[in-house]
């Protein structure tokens, strides 16, 4: 028998044997986890059952609205405008064969889980438009595929951190309309060689980021400087105004006490 007649009868066997429906303990953790995370208030998820997760994928059609499949994994994540609220269970990390998440113009809040380090065939990450909560995991550059990382109109806090910058494949990168704060890292602003800078589009709406490309440190530390400037030199004012107050109610009743001695001396019969 030939190789060839060999691997022919290994494939035929292989699909006689194996079904469509797949089933993937990771995968099944990672949906589970999700859906218990996720608020459907409004039902859009009424086909992520219990069953289905079992066996999400049926050849490359997912049996989950917004999932797709690929090799009987799930490799594609679109639950956008959805009307979700909740949180992004840590769990998704188990769907280790995730390309792309998206789960954009929701209402999601908490964190943004440092376990989706984990996915590191992830490419696309869009959590954009949500109520998340906290940093930005730098973890995140353990998913050394990412293309887009777009987490624009989030409350999100704290640095940008500048380790995203080593992401080389890195071609959107929004992080506008948040809480962040501190210096713009050069890595992603004014990266090195032909990788793709961005802009100051990728950065405003956030009040306390500052540095090229957006305008240089000053509105806040200065003005921190500035209130304690004038805390303290307002303080010193008030002291010596009131040292002098002090001075001069002094001099006046002093002068008073003489005069009152004078008059009294005067009315007084000399002995
Ligand atoms: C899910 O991920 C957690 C943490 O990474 C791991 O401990 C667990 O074994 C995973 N579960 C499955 C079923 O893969
Ligand atoms: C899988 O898909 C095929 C074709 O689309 C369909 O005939 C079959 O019923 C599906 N199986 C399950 C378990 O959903
Ligand atoms: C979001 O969903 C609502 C209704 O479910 C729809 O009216 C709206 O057009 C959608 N928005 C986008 C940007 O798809
Ligand atoms: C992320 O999702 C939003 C809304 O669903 C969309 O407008 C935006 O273009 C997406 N970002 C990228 C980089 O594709
Ligand atoms: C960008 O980097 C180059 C060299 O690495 C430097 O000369 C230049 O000043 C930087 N530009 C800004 C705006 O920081
Ligand atoms: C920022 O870069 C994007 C594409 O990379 C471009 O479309 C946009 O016009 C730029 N904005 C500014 C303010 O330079």
């Amino acid at each position: 028998m030939n190789v060839g007649v060999f691997l022919l009868l290994v494939s035929v066997l292989k699909t006689a044997t194996f079904p469509i429906v797949s089933s993937d303990p990771s995968d099944e953790a990672c949906l589970t986890h999700l859906s218990n995370s996720f608020q459907d208030s409004n039902n859009k998820l009424d086909d992520w059952t219990k069953n289905n997760f079992a066996t999400p994928c049926n050849d490359s059609t997912a049996n989950l609205k917004g999932a797709t499949c690929n090799n009987g994994r799930i490799y594609r994540l679109s639950l956008n405008n959805l009307s979700l609220k909740g949180t992004i269970s840590p769990f998704l990390s188990n769907c280790t064969n995730l390309q792309s998440l998206d789960l954009s113009s929701n209402f999601l809040t908490g964190p943004i889980p440092p376990d989706l380090q984990s996915l590191v065939n992830l490419a696309v990450l869009n959590l954009s438009s949500n109520q998340l909560q906290g940093q930005i995991p730098p973890q995140l550059t353990f998913c050394a595929y990412l293309n887009i990382i777009d987490l624009h109109n989030n409350r999100l806090t704290g640095p940008i951190p500048q380790q995203l910058g080593l992401l080389i494949r890195l071609s959107v990168f929004d992080v506008s309309n948040n809480h962040l704060s501190g210096p713009i890292p050069a890595s992603l602003a004014n990266r090195t060689g032909n990788l793709p800078r961005f802009n100051s589009t990728s950065f405003i709406g956030n009040t306390d980021l500052y540095g090229y490309p957006l305008p240089p440190f000053k509105n806040k530390g200065l003005s921190v400087l500035a209130i304690v400037g004038i805390g303290l030199g307002s303080g010193l004012a008030s002291l010596v105004l009131s040292f002098t107050g002090v001075c001069i109610w002094l001099k006046v009743t002093e002068r008073k006490m003489a005069l009152e001695e004078g008059k009294v001396s005067n009315h007084m019969p000399d002995y």
